[in-house]
């Protein structure tokens, strides 16, 4: 089985520190920098793009995860790349043609990711498992930090992690992940955990590094 890593995401961060808090954060534990891109247009909300995360790149060596909640995504691949993310996620919802834009993903030599939204069966990614490196099950309706946590995808997890098999592929959960239901979704096969609020919650890298140990030890 595959370790299980910690994605805090800095949506929850103090966004007129942005550069502290992803060093703060990434000392205090964290295996990766879970970056949430959202254009008002697919999602109801408004974050940062890629200048923003050229900006931070050099604070950290951790691995920055970006999850893009942009339609469409796929002129904005390559910027991405150039800005520094290794792992690039579209939402299978986002775009008519996932299979070009996970190619694309992987071509520019970045990790392709797909997201489905809560209420997206999993038969959609069915015929581009071999084009896909990380699965992102939202538990939360994307949009929003500090959402509740939607249970019914514990089933998803299981099934997902079944159509996988053998192949090399990381199943990352974004949503109400808390020590409360991270060991829930860590048993149904998921091995990703993003955390915004239930990671910045205090201030600095001792409160984190306290957040990040109590998910872990869940
Ligand atoms: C929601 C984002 C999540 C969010 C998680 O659209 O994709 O990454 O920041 O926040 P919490 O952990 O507070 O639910
Ligand atoms: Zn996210």
């Amino acid at each position: 089985t595959r370790p299980t890593l910690i994605a805090p995401s800095i949506l929850a961060s103090d966004f007129s520190r942005l550069g502290e808090e992803v060093a703060a954060v990434a000392k205090a534990g964290a295996d990766w920098i879970h970056l949430d891109v959202m254009d008002g247009h697919f999602v109801p909300n408004i974050t940062f793009g890629p200048p923003i995360i050229k900006a931070i790149r050099d604070r950290t060596d951790k691995v920055f995860d970006c999850h893009l909640m942009i339609t469409p995504a796929d002129p904005y691949l390559e910027a991405f790349a150039e800005a520094g993310c290794d792992v690039i996620t579209v939402h299978a919802e986002a775009g008519p043609h996932l299979h070009r834009s996970l190619q694309t993903i992987r071509r520019l030599g970045k990790k392709a990711g797909v997201s489905l939204n809560p209420s997206t069966p999993e038969n959609v990614i069915e015929y581009v498992l071999d084009e896909v490196d990380l699965v992102l099950l939202m538990t939360v309706n994307p949009g929003f930090g500090g959402q509740a946590f939607i249970p019914s995808v514990i089933d998803k997890i299981k099934r997902v992690r079944a159509m996988i098999g053998h192949r090399p592929i990381d199943i990352e959960i974004d949503g109400g992940v808390t020590p409360e239901t991270a060991s829930a979704v860590v048993k149904a096969g998921a091995n990703v955990l993003v955390a915004g609020s239930a990671v910045f919650r205090g201030a600095g890298e001792a409160d984190y590094r306290d957040n990040i140990a109590a998910i872990r030890k869940s």
